[in-house]
């Protein structure tokens, strides 16, 4: 099956360097070909380049006589999205708490009385494997067709041994069966159960001991990731659950300094971690330490406005030659919304990133927070056939300027146009 889209006014995100990551100013670039052509073969990127080249039948090779044909004269098209830290598997919304904190709680005091983590971790352990599958499975279309082509899903609100494997599991499920490419995180270590509250060792030792072992020996998970934070999990906590599943095959991440600084960047270059998260109050000493390191600075602006915290210092950051990479947070508590437009417009308006920084964090950058960045994140031959298209647009700024609308087209995931909700497994 091949797509042939012609008449682009703009194809973006065009890189082909192999490189992994971008970083620094050159962030700044998203390199684009202006009325371009972009053919889609099976679910392999074949051929891109300008119209006259086509016309000229340079990329003859290709077998364009059945093609499907997309004239995307005056629209944009954009590598997919890559979401690399998504918390998309729970069992209940909660906008209760929102309501209490426009009342005038905050996040922790909504925790303290038992909301927060602990409340969708009642709720999951509550709904069976199948009805998660279901729920998943409908935001997993949705946020598909917001544009996103790959993603990480987290474990974390189990906080037990067969809520946390249930989690791992209606992963796998969606893994084997959706079109989206998921890659999946044991986040145990995300908050302490009430029934360990004045246990936390035995906690952390269940996680090492018990939860850990089955994980690996299922293979139901790519990283491990620590809520590293005042109240939840101690930098050498952190530090010892990320070695212990560094033990079983388990990738580290690190949910660090979100709502205070706690060591969390520290600990996760410490542990080679892909990646460390939130950064809210990432110091100028953690700058440093990431230059000196492979793990990806990651921001979650959703979280970061919907929480109302200080933003991350993305501007010291990236002028500190570092990448940075977005991700959506999509969750019921701190950020119900899984739309990477949404978060690089958010992430243009609070953090001033440029567009075109702001698209590379969404997407070759985001990529790598997954290690997916050989086969994602931007338009090159051979990646995968990823890719959405826009409506009528004027230029690339005007996708973050138009906050809230919306404005993708037409999405394509292997190589497939997506019109409809998949057809569960
Ligand atoms: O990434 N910070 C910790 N974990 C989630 C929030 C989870 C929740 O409130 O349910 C986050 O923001
Ligand atoms: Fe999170």
């Amino acid at each position: 099956m091949s797509i042939l889209i012609k008449n682009i006014k703009s194809l973006a995100g065009i890189d082909d360097s192999g490189r992994n990551k971008v970083i620094g100013k050159d962030m700044g670039i998203f390199a684009c070909i202006n009325n371009a052509f972009l053919i889609l073969e099976d679910d392999k990127i074949a051929s891109f380049g300008r119209m006259e080249d086509l016309e000229n039948g340079i990329p003859i090779t290709i077998g364009r006589s059945n093609a499907t044909v997309i004239d995307a004269a005056d629209k944009f098209v954009l590598p997919s999205f890559c979401d690399s830290h998504t918390h998309l598997v729970y069992a209940s919304s909660r906008e209760q708490e929102f309501v209490d904190r426009i009342n005038g709680l905050t996040y922790q005091q909504v925790a303290e009385r038992g909301g927060g983590i602990l409340n969708s971790a009642k709720k999951i352990n509550e709904a069976s494997e199948e009805e998660l599958v279901l729920s998943a499975w409908k935001r997993l279309d949705e946020i598909m067709m917001l544009g996103t082509g790959a993603l990480e899903i987290k474990s974390g609100y189990g906080l037990n041994t067969e809520g946390e494997l249930k989690m791992l599991r209606v992963i796998k499920r969606l893994k084997d069966n959706h079109p989206l490419t998921i890659k999946s995180t044991f986040l145990g270590a995300h908050a302490i159960p009430a029934e360990y509250k004045s246990n936390k060792e035995g906690y952390i030792s269940l996680i090492i001991d018990e939860m850990m072992p089955r994980i690996a020996e299922e293979k139901l998970a790519d990283y491990c990731d620590v809520f590293c934070e005042n109240g939840y999990f101690t930098k050498e906590e952190t530090k010892k659950i990320l070695e212990a599943g560094i033990r079983h095959g388990l990738i580290p991440k690190v949910h660090a300094e979100q709502l205070s600084h706690s060591g969390g960047i520290q600990t996760g270059v410490e542990c080679n971690a892909i990646s460390v998260d939130h950064l809210e109050y990432c110091s100028d000493t953690d700058i440093s330490v990431l230059k000196n390191s492979e793990t990806m600075p990651t921001i979650l602006p959703g979280a970061q406005f919907f929480l109302q915290l200080p933003c991350p210092p993305v501007r010291k950051m990236i002028d500190a030659g570092l990448p940075v990479a977005i991700a959506s947070d999509y969750n019921p508590g701190s950020s119900p919304s899984g739309n990477m437009m949404q978060m690089i417009s958010l992430s243009c308006i609070q953090y001033k990133m440029t567009p075109e920084e702001a698209f590379n964090a969404a997407t070759l950058n985001s990529a790598f927070a997954m290690d997916l960045s050989r086969t994602h994140g931007s338009i090159a031959i051979g990646k995968k056939a990823n890719v959405f298209i826009t409506k009528e647009i004027p230029s690339l700024a005007y996708l973050p300027y138009s906050f809230g609308s919306s404005l993708i087209e037409t999405v394509i995931v292997n190589g497939e146009v997506k019109t409809s909700i998949e057809a569960l497994p």
